[in-house]
């Protein structure tokens, strides 16, 4: 029997859609701060398979989602390209900053990021190994712009101002930088795919930010070629694509890009990426990550509504961006139970 998600994904209109979670393995578990603890630290514990693996697992035992998402960070590939990376407690990851043609040519070559990505293929080839037969697991990568971003600015930002400025300053150099983290995406996601990784995503959280031409040259394109790499290397494998707060660009990404499946965030609505997005391509939607926290009634009306909103074709049900760490885990237990009997 086919996946649930991968059947989604291949554009079936199913009545009760795949849920999973953005950030299903985080801080509103306990049974996650226990084993971070258990690691040391955040990066430890992504770079221990063991462990990895098993906190990719807690959400899986604890509410049946039909996928699993690999755990890891966005910010690993800076790291394996050269980049220093610590996590500040409370404040979030920090990065050396790369504001330079100079420095974006120093940045170690692709081949060498494996060495220090290793570990996490590891973690993929337990999970492929240990999930319920039922259960999709989904490998990702940050898309090349939100990953600039961090990289460029050394943290996160509001407005992703530095890394604007140096694409406004130097955009042959910026150019480079983000052509350097498109072919370390194709690799590092083509890898997670070799070691079971049945799903990719790529996260572009901060594409919102881009306009007009820069949209087309900055989110687009690096995916439109990260996504034609890795169907030439693996036919058949899906590409979920988050270009978040795209707003009308939504509309026809899919088609410009590639990708199998266009998540949504909650500044838009369910109705209008029905409406929308949805006739040309899977959707994954989209509830706000509040109503995790809140609960209430308003929590089973919002999850009903946005799986009946999408209920006319394919739709994969998931939060607009990742849960907080303040969750009730009780809640997500009803937001399943709302989905599944919408
Ligand atoms: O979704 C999942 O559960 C899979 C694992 C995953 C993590 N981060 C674990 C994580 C994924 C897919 C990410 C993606 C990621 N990481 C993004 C893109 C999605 C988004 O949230 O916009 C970004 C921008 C990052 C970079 C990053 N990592 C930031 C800004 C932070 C600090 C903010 C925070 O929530 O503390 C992290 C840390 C991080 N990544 C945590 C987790 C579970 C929390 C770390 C901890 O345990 O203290």
């Amino acid at each position: 029997m086919t996946k649930l998600l991968l059947r989604a994904l291949r554009g079936e209109t199913l009545h009760t859609p795949p849920i999973w979670m953005m950030r299903q393995a985080g801080r509103y578990l306990p049974e996650y701060r226990a084993t971070r603890a258990q690691a040391g630290d955040f990066l430890s514990l992504c770079y221990n398979p063991e462990l990895a693996a098993e906190v990719t697992l807690q959400p899986i035992r604890r509410f049946g989602f039909d996928a699993a998402i690999l755990f890891a960070d966005i910010l690993l590939v800076p790291q394996a390209l050269g980049a220093d990376l610590w996590f500040v407690t409370g404040e979030g990851p920090r990065l050396s900053t790369i504001t330079s043609a100079e420095q974006v040519a120093q940045l170690k070559p692709v081949d060498e990021i494996h060495e220090r990505l290793n570990p996490i293929y590891e973690t993929v080839r337990i999970l492929s190994r240990e999930l319920p037969k039922e259960t999709a697991l989904i490998g990702f990568a940050g898309a090349p712009w939100t990953v600039a971003t961090y990289m460029v600015a050394g943290r996160g930002t509001k407005d992703q101002g530095p890394a604007h400025a140096f694409k406004d300053a130097d955009r042959v150099a910026f150019s480079a930088l983000i052509d350097r983290i498109t072919d370390a995406t194709v690799e590092y996601l083509s890898r997670q795919i070799d070691a079971g990784a049945e799903v990719v995503k790529l996260f572009d959280s901060w594409a919102g930010s881009l306009k007009g031409r820069d949209f087309d040259d900055f989110a687009v394109t690096p995916a439109k070629r990260i996504i034609a790499a890795l169907k030439e290397r693996h036919p058949g494998v899906p590409v979920i694509a988050f270009p978040r707060e795209a707003g009308d660009r939504y509309v026809g990404f899919a088609a410009a890009t590639g990708a199998d499946c266009v998540a949504t965030d909650n500044s838009v609505s369910a109705e209008w990426v029905a409406a929308n997005v949805q006739p040309e391509i899977c959707v994954q939607g989209n509830m706000a990550p509040q109503h995790m926290v809140t609960g209430g009634p308003e929590l089973v009306a919002e999850a009903q509504r946005i799986t009946r909103a999408l209920r006319n074709g394919p739709h994969v049900f998931n939060l607009g961006h990742g849960i907080t760490p303040d969750a009730d885990p009780n809640n997500v237990a009803r937001m399943i139970d709302a989905v599944r009997s919408a």
